[in-house]
């Protein structure tokens, strides 16, 4: 069956060694289709002022384009207001912003941070550095062998010492889907404050601040078909407000006097500097893109190739995969695995001399691959573009590497 969406992303047509591109490095960037392209492109020759500072009519359009952004955000993840949406360059500065502003002020020695073992580094170090500076202890949940939260980790990590719960929707290594909400009922219920890292999440689930009831959630564009340099930070207003800035300088003052300054309301407060408007268009047009494609009808594709490169993937003896197993409806298309007796960074080299875009290596979660007690992994990961054959060539490719690099036969 031929993917509806594949003619969208010019990108996808190219070749790379003389290969079609077969590109399944999505965990780690989504390709861009060209309504985003353009809609950008369109920015630049139309629009492009710097936004707010201008009395004049163009500078009033470029302000307009990244408000209604804004808008479009909001009412992506059903955020109360717009107020409560703050771009940021990536999902890791939205973490180090809630880290530095929210975290710092409230955490108190023997205070706990809980996380999973799974996260990401940019949802680990931001906590550490906090933790350090108050006292606080990083207080772990480990997962059981294919990659999820047990239960009883919740009931028992999260506790009257817990002032903070960070943690990936879904897994960049595992792709396995936690159970947030179980997590932010728990962590509502001894009074602490939750912030789901959405950055593998939103390109695939749909996500609803409100019905979950969640603090902060953050993500990256560029992961959701939108360009690079853009993120967003959702908080609920009332805590948002209480916190003060990240970044200061232009844009997120009130007034400013020799010795002091006051600062201005949601969502400026926290946006010093020239904001990135044309990448905030792009992230608008990657949700209308989203929006129109479906959740359902995402999911419908990647559930379909997840099981099959599952399927592929376990047929051939000497490959090891971690994570939920086939047919799971707790794991998405963000697939580790190894071969035996070759080292993941061979793999993907063979696989990209035939135009195949794979990721080995730690995937920024060091914590996770000793817990795993494996030094890398291979990783595919599939978004809405991806196609049998797309898992067909990897296959073939793959078979290759062991017949070259590996101690069999
Ligand atoms: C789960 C998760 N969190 C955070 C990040 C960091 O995203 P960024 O590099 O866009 O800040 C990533 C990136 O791979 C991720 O997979």
């Amino acid at each position: 069956m031929s993917n509806p969406f594949r003619n969208d992303f010019p990108l996808l047509n190219s070749t790379f060694h003389d290969k079609p591109l077969v590109y399944l490095d999505n965990a780690a960037t989504s390709q861009k289709p060209e309504s985003v392209i353009k809609a950008m492109e369109n920015y630049y020759r139309n629009q492009n002022a710097n936004p707010y500072r201008g009395l004049y009519q163009l500078s009033v359009e470029a302000t307009d384009a990244y408000e209604e952004a804004r808008n479009i955000t909001a009412e992506f993840i059903h955020a109360e207001s717009p107020r409560e949406i703050i771009f940021t360059r990536n999902t890791t500065e939205a973490l180090n912003l809630i880290a530095y502003s929210y975290g710092r002020p409230v955490l108190k020695a023997g205070d706990e941070i809980v996380l999973s073992i799974s996260e990401h580094h940019s949802n680990i170090i931001p906590w550490q550095q906090a933790a350090k500076e108050k006292g606080a202890v990083l207080s772990y949940i480990y997962l059981d062998k294919n990659g999820n939260i047990p239960e009883e980790e919740i009931e028992n990590k999260i506790t009257e010492h817990t002032k903070i719960v960070t943690i990936a929707h879904v897994s960049n290594v595992l792709g396995t889907i936690q159970p947030i909400e179980k997590m932010i009922q728990k962590a509502h219920s001894v009074g602490a404050v939750v912030i789901v890292d959405a950055a593998q999440g939103i390109p695939h689930y749909p996500v609803d601040v409100k019905k979950w009831d969640v603090d902060f959630l953050v993500f990256s564009g560029h992961k959701m078909l939108a360009p690079m340099g853009i993120g967003v930070l959702y908080g609920k207003e009332a805590l948002l407000n209480n916190m003060p800035p990240f970044f200061t300088g232009g844009e997120m003052i009130e007034y400013v006097y020799e010795q002091e300054a006051t600062f201005a309301p949601l969502p400026n407060k926290f946006e010093a500097g020239t904001p990135n408007v044309g990448g905030a268009v792009g992230l608008a047009e990657a949700i209308k893109y989203i929006n129109q494609a479906g959740y359902d009808n995402i999911q419908k594709i990647e559930e379909e190739l997840t099981d099959y490169a599952l399927k592929e993937l376990a047929e051939i003896p000497e490959v090891t995969l971690y994570g939920e197993t086939i047919g799971s409806k707790n794991r998405c298309g963000v697939i580790s695995f190894n071969v035996e007796g070759v080292h993941p960074h061979d793999t993907a080299s063979i696989l990209d001399a035939d135009g195949i875009a794979i990721r080995a290596g730690h995937h920024c979660a060091q914590p996770l691959m000793k817990y795993m007690d494996v030094p890398a992994t291979c990783r595919i990961s599939l978004y809405l573009y991806n196609t049998k054959e797309d898992i067909d060539i990897f296959i073939r490719s793959l078979k290759k590497v062991r017949r070259w690099l590996g101690d069999g036969n």
